[in-house]
């Protein structure tokens, strides 16, 4: 196999999970593995706990993140939290569009592309999540999908700024489900997914844009996923809460 041109990425998204002592703790852990890991290694948390795992991981390579920002930039919005906000508090990134809010919180793609924008305007790096469901998938509709919800969701979004994100390629019917994609479908979605980027911003943002893929990921099928040339990281739910079962996957890589 060629030599990758940039590091993989693969990062934890605890979900609603977590207290702050606990976080800890699991950053103490994490972090010897990350040093020596080629991979990039990251932590979703909640927002109760980024503070925490922000100042733990500082001197650490562990990339820490939100799962979630607000659209607006502030305001009387009660409850919500704001890309300069969780840039304050620590994260270098957040996710975006992860499914669960999606299919939960009724978001719509334009509050997804919103949200992707307010974070690069702060210079945080955006996690856009895209995923078909399956009955999108069985009936013949999943590159629509994916291609609604890559345009949708970069709307506006430079080529440079593509080049600096992470996409994660997320199939609903495989989360939480232990039913993982098969390495080969993943691959056929991400060359789809790296095809409708160079289509929309040319082929340095599609060589530099981070494609990872999400769902039921776990030690068992991380390597044959991470082998697959279009799938620059994981995004990785369940087994990244013990730590463990992510410190397996990491070292996959
Ligand atoms: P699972 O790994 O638990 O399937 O969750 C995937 C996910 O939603 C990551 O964002």
């Amino acid at each position: 196999m060629k030599a990758r041109s940039k590091a993989q990425v693969i990062i934890g998204n605890w979900k609603m999970n977590k207290t702050i002592a606990e976080a800890k703790a699991f950053v103490a852990g994490l972090e010897p593995v990350a040093a020596k890991c080629s991979a990039v290694v990251g932590l979703a948390v909640p927002f109760t706990a980024l503070s925490a795992v922000a100042a733990e991981a500082h001197r650490s390579k562990i990339l820490v993140g939100a799962q979630n920002v607000s659209e607006a930039d502030n305001g009387a919005l009660t409850g919500e939290i704001s890309s300069r906000m969780i840039k304050d508090a620590g994260a270098a990134f957040a996710l975006v569009g992860h499914s669960e809010r999606r299919r939960d919180f009724h978001e719509q793609d334009v509050q997804v592309n919103l949200k992707v924008k307010r974070l690069l305007a702060v210079g945080l790096r955006p996690v856009l999540c895209i995923g078909e469901t399956l009955a999108q998938r069985e009936s013949g509709a999943a590159h629509e999908v994916l291609a609604k919800q890559l345009h949708a969701g970069l709307n506006g979004v430079t080529a440079e700024q593509v080049a600096g994100m992470i996409i994660a390629y997320e199939p609903v019917w495989a989360i939480g489900t232990s039913k993982a994609a098969t390495p080969a479908d993943v691959q056929e979605a991400h060359a789809f997914i790296r095809s409708e980027i160079v289509a929309g911003w040319g082929k340095e943002a599609a060589d530099g844009v981070v494609l990872q893929y999400g769902g039921s990921v776990a030690p068992h099928n991380a390597a044959g996923l991470l082998s697959q040339p279009d799938v620059d990281g994981l995004l990785v739910g369940g087994a990244s809460l013990s730590l463990e079962s992510f410190i397996e996957i990491v070292e996959k890589n």
